[in-house]
């Protein structure tokens, strides 16, 4: 894998840049959407295509519970299983045990748990992680982690930003193994974990610099923090980055996060937010969040964003939407999330041509405008 930056915002920290990987080159700024379990809840690999999406991530976590590394590499790996024939993260399964998992218990080994779909015992280690990852055919590679939730206390952040480095040798270990002989050119991104302690982020980042990765994702945040202190980690940390390596930003975000972040200097996004929301009937559109379930819609025969190009907008009225999904229709919940991700991709394409022309500030001016925090 390589990365370029291939141009720089004058204004902001903000980067354009090339991410090269075996199943091929993606712009960036990126937000990648999530297919958890190998599929982007309800759209095909032809709908993202079409939509403009050229990197997904997917979860080692839920794809090795089920249906199984070894059903995928039998597969022929994850891109041929699902179709999907563009680049994929995989995320290291780190935070899904943390978050999904029952009677979890960590100790230096790995993650011990119980499966969220039938109680049965697991063990989740840096060089399991990275095994799966591998046998998914994952393009881009992430280290185990551990993380804690906000707030935490320092003793508590500091265990697991040491756990993390330590995870973070085997899984190198564990991918050089793998790699030995594949010519492929598959990345290992660290992780940099450190809660919201200044300091425990920049020994974490020097641990993940030891590691020589060709990434470095940011974790342990956006989960629970105020957004202003996640600002005050990404722009503390930024002078530390090296330039030449792609910065990712693990589980954000919403619009205003998005541009907060690549104004900072990050190249890398991905969330649940824009498919889960659309499940629930709240979709993003060029006037801000709208939840087009809500009674006011139901004789609303416009699009749900008139400056959308998305088949959703190009064909059916608010109304249509909202009945579909009062009615539990399947089409309702497929056509939001189409236009939320298409939504998300012209958001992304709209920052890149503002750090092209020097004018992310005004961009960034007009998202705050409709996405700040109040108007959510
Ligand atoms: N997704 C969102 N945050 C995190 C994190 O801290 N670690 C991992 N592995 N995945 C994440
Ligand atoms: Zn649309």
């Amino acid at each position: 894998m390589s990365f370029v930056v291939e141009h720089r915002d004058g204004r902001t920290r903000g980067r354009l840049g090339r991410l090269v990987t075996p199943h091929g080159e993606v712009p960036t700024p990126v937000f990648m959407p999530v297919g958890t379990q190998g599929s982007v809840k309800g759209l095909s690999p032809d709908e993202l295509e079409a939509a403009g999406v050229r990197m997904i991530l997917a979860n080692t976590y839920h794809l090795m519970l089920r249906p199984g590394a070894e059903v995928v590499r039998q597969a022929g790996g994850l891109h041929r299983f699902m179709a999907w024939p563009h680049p994929i993260l995989t995320d290291s399964g780190g935070f899904q045990a943390f978050s999904l998992s029952e009677r979890r218990r960590v100790t230096e080994e790995g993650i011990h748990f119980r499966s969220h779909l039938d109680g049965s015992a697991w063990l989740l280690t840096p060089e399991r992680s990275v095994e799966v990852q591998w046998a998914l055919g994952s393009d881009v590679v992430v280290v185990l982690d551990e993380l804690v939730g906000y707030p935490a206390s320092r003793q508590e952040v500091e265990a697991a930003a040491r756990r993390t480095a330590m995870w973070g040798r085997r899984s190198r270990q564990a991918f050089e193994r793998q790699a030995a002989g594949d010519p492929a050119g598959r990345a290992l991104f660290g992780i940099v974990q450190g809660g919201v302690y200044p300091d425990l982020r920049r020994a974490s980042l020097e641990a993940v610099l030891a590691l020589e990765p060709d990434g470095i994702a940011i974790g342990g945040l956006s989960v629970g923090e105020p957004k202003p202190l996640m600002y005050e980690v990404l722009e503390a940390l930024e002078p530390q980055l090296p330039d030449h390596l792609p910065r990712y930003v693990m589980g954000v975000g919403s619009p205003d996060v998005l541009v907060e972040a690549v104004a900072r200097g990050y190249d890398m996004f991905d969330c649940v937010l824009p498919t889960r929301m659309a499940r629930h009937g709240a979709v993003w559109t060029s006037e801000g969040r709208l939840i087009v379930r809500d009674a006011p819609y139901a004789r609303d025969f416009g699009p749900l964003d008139p400056a959308c190009d998305c088949y959703a907008c190009r064909h059916f009225s608010r109304a249509y939407i909202r009945h579909l999904l009062k009615a539990g229709e399947m089409l309702g919940m497929r056509l939001t999330t189409l236009h939320n991700v298409r939504f998300v991709v012209r958001l992304m394409e709209s920052i890149r041509r503002a750090i092209a022309d020097d004018s992310l500030p005004e961009l960034r001016a007009w998202i705050l405008e409709r996405f700040s925090p109040r108007g959510q």
